[in-house]
């Protein structure tokens, strides 16, 4: 696979404007989805998934303009966004009622699978945030009995495999086809809630990430570390990540001053970097690509990896790796 299939930038980003049963409910119709690794929850086929190679996780994005809705759901897996950019409400609870949770760019959620969660683009302009979703397949998405009823509303079906029928399109339930059902009260029965205060407790603000100029990657000036979710790692000098439990997945943000860089190291498990703000050469074996904000970039398994910050602002880039505990890389 060459540089540039690894490569995803912002501006390339296939959407999807009818990937999930809401996409018709009104406050949600405007929604923007992708699948940038991995197929995601798509409950639309034809879903453009940008890279398929299998990583552990898959990695997706939302961009919503103002007052746009992501209906009430929970996952089988652990779900994590990146506020990119935009002012986001994450609301828990089955009706959204439970309690909520406002969060700006760099702002980190992690949801697990017993959290019923939905989010509103609460701020003026568009906004994008940047989603994780643990295991290749991450299985179908739960949505609220209600969002069935609203979709029903508006023409559309849900369907046990995960598709969706569009009576609007003239489609009709064919032999062999199933609608999903009803999500039931013993299913809602399972999910905690979670008040406003609880769900403080998922989150990591950017203003309370605990920087180290200390770790194995942070050594050379003006470059600092921070692991999110994920383990502590002795051999990396890097403490745990304050949201510190299992995701089969790791989180960590790396920040690089003008002129700042890491040298090259080889890493054992996949790397996938997204830039949040400034701009990141990455050189790989030799060749190199300039990543800017909101550019997903995966790094082949034991590959030669560089990053310099040639840019004049401050750069900050979340890293992914497969594992709770990656391994410590190995320096060239
Ligand atoms: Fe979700």
């Amino acid at each position: 696979m060459k540089l540039l299939e690894r490569l995803v930038r912002y501006e390339d980003l296939e959407p999807c404007r009818t990937a999930f049963i809401d996409t018709r409910s009104p406050g949600s119709d405007k929604k923007e989805n992708f699948t940038i690794i991995g197929p995601g929850v798509a409950e639309n086929p034809d879903q453009h998934v940008h890279i398929t190679l299998p990583h552990g996780f898959n990695i997706g994005g939302a961009r919503q303009p103002p007052h746009c809705l992501n209906s009430q759901h929970s996952h089988l897996t652990n779900e994590v966004f990146v506020v990119h950019t935009g002012t986001w409400a994450f609301r828990t609870g089955v009706d959204a009622e439970d309690g909520e949770v406002i969060l700006t760019a760099g702002d980190v959620i992690s949801l697990p699978s017993t959290i019923f969660r939905g989010f509103e683009n609460v701020g003026d302009g568009n906004g994008f945030l940047y989603a994780i979703l643990g295991e290749d397949d991450p299985g179908r998405v739960l949505w609220a009995p209600q969002v069935f009823d609203l979709a029903k509303d508006h023409g559309l079906i849900l369907l046990e495999d995960g598709s969706l029928l569009d009576q609007h399109a003239g489609e009709v339930l064919t032999e062999g086809q199933t609608p999903m059902p009803r999500t039931s009260s013993e299913q809602v029965a399972r999910h905690e809630v979670v008040d406003s205060e609880a769900a403080e407790k998922i989150v990591i603000r950017k203003n309370d990430f605990n920087w180290s100029s200390n770790t194995a990657l942070s050594k050379s000036g003006g470059v600092q570390e921070v692991a999110l979710l994920g383990s502590a790692s002795k051999a990396e000098s890097l403490p745990g990540g304050h949201l510190g439990w299992p995701h089969g997945f790791s989180l960590r943000a790396l920040g690089l001053a003008p002129g700042a860089s890491v040298p090259a190291h080889r890493r054992r498990e996949e790397e996938v970097i997204f830039v949040q703000k400034g701009s990141c050469r990455i050189g790989v074996d030799g060749e190199s690509l300039e990543l800017n904000p909101g550019d997903t970039f995966t790094t082949p398994i034991n590959a030669s990896r560089s990053f310099t910050n040639e840019g004049g602002e401050d750069c900050v880039v979340y890293l992914t790796r497969r594992g709770d505990q990656p391994e410590a890389p190995d320096f060239i």
